[in-house]
C-alpha cells in the first residue's frame, strides 16, 4: 500500500484522480495543507493545517451499479465514525450522506468521485484546527494532536474491513449500525426539493441508501441527488 505524503497541494482527491493510473487499491494521498480543497456540491474546503486531508482508492472487483455507489458515503462515513471512535471515545454520529459529527456538529466530510469504475474516497477531519467563528455553530474540531498519519490509516483499515463485510453481502448489519448513529432521525428538517422547501421530519435510512422523511403524516423516501438538507435547521 503507497502512503503518499504532501506538504501543500491543491487537492488530494484531484492528484489521484490526475494520477489514477499509478495508485492501486487502498492507496493514500495525503497534504498537511490543501490550496483548492473541494467540498460536496461545487463548494470550497478550508483546509488549513492540523486537518486530516487525505484521499484513498478502491478498486472494486466488479463494476458497481449506481445503487452500490450510493451506499459508499455511508461506508466511508461509518467507516470514518468507527475509526474515530477506536481513538477516542465521543459523542459522534452519522449525518446522512456524507458527514460525521461530534456533539451534534460538523467534524468531517467525505467527498466521493467514480473515475470509471474506480473511486476516489476524500475525507477531511477536523483534528487540531481551529473553527473560524463564523462557522462555530455548525462545525467542530476535535482539537488534539493526534497523529494524523495513524488516524488516516485507522480509517482506511476501518473502511476495508466494512467493505469486505459489505462484499460478503453484510449491508442490512452495517445499515443497522449506521441508524444507530443516524443523526437526523426523528429531527424537524427543511429540504428543498426542487425550487420547493418542505419541512418533515427525518426517520431511518433505509437498505438502498435513501432516508425514510414523514411529511403531514406521509412516509417517504429520498435519495442525495432528490433532495438538500438545510444545514442550520435541525430541531
Ligand atoms: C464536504 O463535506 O463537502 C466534503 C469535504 C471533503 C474534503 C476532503 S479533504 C481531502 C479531499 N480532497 C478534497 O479536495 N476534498 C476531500
Amino acid at each position: 500500500m503507497k502512503f503518499l505524503k504532501f506538504n501543500e497541494i491543491d487537492s488530494t482527491n484531484n492528484y489521484m484522480k490526475e494520477n489514477i493510473s499509478s495508485f492501486e487499491n487502498y492507496d493514500i494521498v495525503s497534504a498537511k495543507v490543501q490550496t483548492s480543497g473541494r467540498g460536496r456540491r461545487g463548494n470550497t474546503w478550508l483546509s488549513p493545517e492540523g486537518m486530516a486531508l487525505f484521499s484513498f482508492l478502491l478498486k472494486p472487483e466488479k463494476e458497481f451499479s449506481i445503487i452500490e455507489a450510493t451506499k459508499l458515503p455511508l461506508l466511508a462515513g461509518i467507516s470514518t465514525l468507527s475509526a474515530l471512535k477506536k481513538i477516542k471515545d465521543g459523542a459522534y454520529s452519522f449525518k446522512w450522506t456524507n458527514d460525521v459529527f461530534l456533539s451534534g456538529k460538523k467534524l468531517c466530510g467525505i467527498l466521493i468521485e467514480r473515475v470509471k469504475d474506480d473511486f476516489v474516497i476524500g475525507i477531511g477531519i477536523n483534528v487540531a484546527n481551529k473553527i473560524p467563528d463564523d462557522i462555530k455553530n455548525i462545525a467542530i474540531s476535535m482539537e488534539s494532536d493526534y497523529d494524523i498519519d495513524k488516524l488516516i490509516l485507522k480509517v482506511v483499515e476501518e473502511f476495508s474491513i466494512y467493505y469486505k463485510r459489505f462484499s460478503e453481502g453484510k449491508w442490512k448489519e452495517i445499515v443497522e449500525e449506521i441508524n444507530s448513529y443516524n443523526f437526523l432521525k426523528d429531527k424537524k428538517i427543511r429540504v428543498n426539493i426542487g425550487d420547493k422547501v418542505f419541512e418533515g421530519i427525518a426517520r431511518n435510512i433505509v437498505e438502498d441508501g435513501r432516508i425514510k422523511i414523514e411529511m403531514d403524516g406521509e412516509i417517504k423516501l429520498f435519495s442525495v441527488g432528490e433532495i438538500k438538507i438545510e444545514k442550520d435547521y435541525y430541531l
